[in-house]
């Protein structure tokens, strides 16, 4: 058989021509594949890659029937990196509760322990490692190839950066032996000390930019448009976690460990299993001592719980897993003066006390401000202007001042004087029994509070709005551009203005109201966290969003709450996780009229989507309320609640009308009897874990 060209016109094909040419076509393209992914050197230009998977494409168009499993087009080819497109993770990348100290760490095991309910002679295997001072990546293998490689993100959605991932040596393309089909390697990518003094002094050389450290130098690397720069860029990888799994890769994590590295990645060598949590702590103290010789940033230990079971079974709380913790180093400290005493006004009005300070390195960050707190502490240090103080930053968390060197000269010879007013708005400040923040009483009126809450109204884990940080905010408000978080949505009609501004030009408002436009459409618990109610954080906002489905429900309950002897207002203090005082706080905000008005315009300007539970299964138990009463015995309340939760209930605190199951353990009390009254299912707990036995 004369076999036609490449050029052939595809509908004139026989289907046997076309099965003999995909053939062939699968053959090549592994073959390019094999050369680019495994050993770095494409034998041709990635056009003409891309002309043989459109050819492969065009027949399988032709003729449905031809297509295999195993073609080309059923993989995920190497999608060329023009910006980054979002990739939103199969699972969650979660972050880390932490240990500030020994007791902590105690203390997390205790809690490991109870939640499991292990008996007082079973043993709890902890892997402690070292907690690199990078950026954590998931990388997606299929069939142990490597398709795709995200940024963390905001743990749900992170940037495609498979280009610039695959620019690093030690990172396997292909995984040969045993790889579950589908598998996300996590881990930690970092900059060598050594690779960052040599890159700055290249950058030095070329008079580009200066990194303040590697962590900064490893993040401004992965997150090149140009792939062609992160290659020249030494990164490196640590993996230690996974993420989606066609089968679980082992039984415990340090024989994961020992997997990953068998797959060929780099792990961890300082990585340990301990058994007493005493020797966690030692080994915490003798890291620490050791860690300004390694050869990477390390801002502390992870302990994980060793066995997968009991890992999945205690599950995750808000964005954290319950089977890790990181235990942190001590902060590093330096000695500065204070020039100045500041005051800042918060988004909930709260006025804290902030140190200017003579620049400072302290760990190898340049430090000019630290927080003094409030007023108590601010007194109880009596730090006045003209002190030299000691300051201290632990990783990510804002620099304090420690103690004030009095032993030095102090040009003040007065302690320094809390304001009782606001010093942006002029109004009283107060201060309520029993609290320690002083707060302004301006609301609305204070410019302060307005610009921390549209700061806060775009940040990643709410609006995520790119391109407009808070140094754009503070002159959009000034200039009346902005006013209230519904004017972000009204700037597309506003452009001119701001190109008049200096550092706009056409490119930069496009991507700015493109990225406006991007989220309005935003989901329900994204939407009640970003209007910052006091107390409302993220893990209350979900509890809403779940709790009450869409923006007009949850608005018309919290208005219906305002009455407290109101089914609403039961409704919403029985949400485990929300109690009278953060009901209180809700139900204030709710009924502002300015707020009121806020919420009106948005609700017109955007869509806020309906919470959709995740995975919503087909469980007994989904939707529905359910209430745990007496001791169990199978399981903590705590892990009983979890596993609730996650096949989809809602777990109340007291009974009514509303519960559907009440689940009685031994030595029930006023519970069982009010659900027997109202007629509500009651359940023991034999016959709870058997409806739920399946899922
Ligand atoms: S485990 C579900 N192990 O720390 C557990 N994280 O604060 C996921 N990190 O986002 C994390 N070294 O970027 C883990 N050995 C280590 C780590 C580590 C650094 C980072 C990671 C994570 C953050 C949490």
């Amino acid at each position: 058989m004369k076999r036609p060209t490449r050029d052939f016109p595809v509908e004139k094909l026989t289907e046997k021509e076309a099965t003999a040419e995909l053939k062939v076509l699968e053959g090549e393209i592994a073959e390019h594949d094999r050369a680019y992914y495994r050993d770095d050197a494409p034998r041709i230009t990635d056009a003409e890659y891309d002309a043989l998977r459109q050819r492969n494409e065009a027949i399988e168009a032709h003729f449905p029937e031809l297509v295999r499993p195993d073609s080309p087009s059923q993989r995920v080819g190497t999608a060329p990196a023009a910006g980054f497109e979002k990739v939103s993770h199969a699972r969650p990348m979660l972050s880390l509760g932490n240990a500030f100290d020994d007791e902590d760490v105690r203390e997390f095991v205790a809690r490991v322990r109870r939640f499991l309910g292990l008996a007082e002679d079973e043993g709890v295997e902890v892997v402690a490692e070292p907690k690199i001072d990078g950026l954590s990546v998931s990388l997606s293998y299929e069939d142990g190839r490597f398709v795709r490689g995200a940024t963390r993100g905001d743990g749900a959605t992170g940037e495609n950066v498979t280009a610039n991932l695959k620019t690093i040596q030690s990172l396997p393309k292909l995984v040969e032996g045993g790889m579950p089909r589908v598998f996300d390697v996590r881990g930690e990518v970092y900059m060598s000390k050594a690779d960052f003094a040599d890159l700055n002094q290249r950058q030095e050389a070329a008079g580009a930019k200066i990194f303040a450290n590697p962590r900064n130098a490893a993040a401004g690397s992965l997150r090149q448009l140009d792939s062609k720069i992160t290659a020249a860029r030494p990164l490196s990888f640590f993996a230690y976690a996974w993420g989606e799994a066609s089968d679980p890769p082992a039984k415990t994590h340090s024989e994961f460990l020992q997997k990953l590295k068998r797959w060929g990645f780099q792990t961890n060598p300082k990585a340990r299993v301990f058994t007493e949590v005493e020797a966690v702590i030692a080994y915490h103290a003798e890291i620490a001592e050791e860690r300004h010789a390694l050869d990477y940033d390390v801002d502390g230990m992870v302990y994980k719980v060793n066995r997968i079971d009991w890992q999945e079974r205690l599950g995750q709380v808000s964005r954290a897993p319950r089977w890790a913790i990181a235990h942190k180093f001590a902060a590093e400290q330096a000695e500065t003066m204070v020039e100045r005493i500041t005051i800042q006004v918060g988004r909930t009005g709260a006025l804290t006390p902030v140190a200017e300070l003579r620049p400072v390195t302290v760990g190898g960050v340049v430090v000019s401000r630290a927080t003094l707190h409030n007023e108590d502490e601010i007194a109880r240090k009596d730090v006045r202007e003209g002190d030299t103080v000691v300051v201290q930053r632990a990783g990510d968390v804002i620099p304090q001042v420690v103690s004030v060197r009095k032993d030095k000269p102090r040009p003040s010879h007065r302690p320094f004087v809390f304001p009782n007013t606001c010093p942006i708005c002029g109004s009283q400040a107060q201060r309520d029994e029993g609290e320690a923040v002083r707060r302004c009483t301006g609301g609305l009126v204070c410019a302060a509070q307005a610009v921390e809450r549209l700061k806060h109204f775009v940040s990643r884990d709410a609006f995520d709005i790119e391109g407009l940080g808070g140094k754009h905010i503070e002159t959009f408000f000034a200039d009346g551009l902005i006013k209230t978080p519904a004017d972000f949505f009204r700037l597309k009609d506003k452009t001119d203005q701001i190109k008049e501004r200096e550092g706009w030009g056409e490119t930069s408002v496009a991507n700015l109201i493109a990225s406006v436009d991007e989220r309005s459409t935003i989901e329900l618990d994204r939407f009640i966290y970003a209007l910052g109610i006091r107390q409302v954080g993220q893990a209350t906002a979900r509890l809403l969003a779940k709790q009450y489905g869409s923006l007009e429900v949850w608005r018309r309950a919290m208005f219906a709450a305002h009455d407290p002897e109101s089914e609403a207002y039961a409704d919403l203090i029985n949400i485990d996780g929300v109690g009278p005082l953060v009901a209180a706080d809700l139900i204030f905000f709710c009924a502002e009229a300015r707020n009121a008005d806020v919420l009106d315009e948005l609700g017109r300007l955007l869509s806020v989507s309906d919470f959709v539970a995740p995975a919503a299964q087909e469980t007994p138990v989904a939707g529905k309320t359910v209430v745990f009463t007496g001791t169990l015995e199978k399981m903590s309340r705590g892990e009983a609640k979890a596993r609730a939760e996650a096949l989809g209930a809602k777990v109340a605190g007291s009974v009514s009308k509303k519960t559907d199951f009440v689940i009685v353990g031994a030595d029930a009390g006023s519970k069982a009897r009010k659900a027997a009254d109202l007629g509500v299912t009651v359940l023991d707990e034999a016959a709870w874990l058997k409806m739920i036995d399946a899922f």
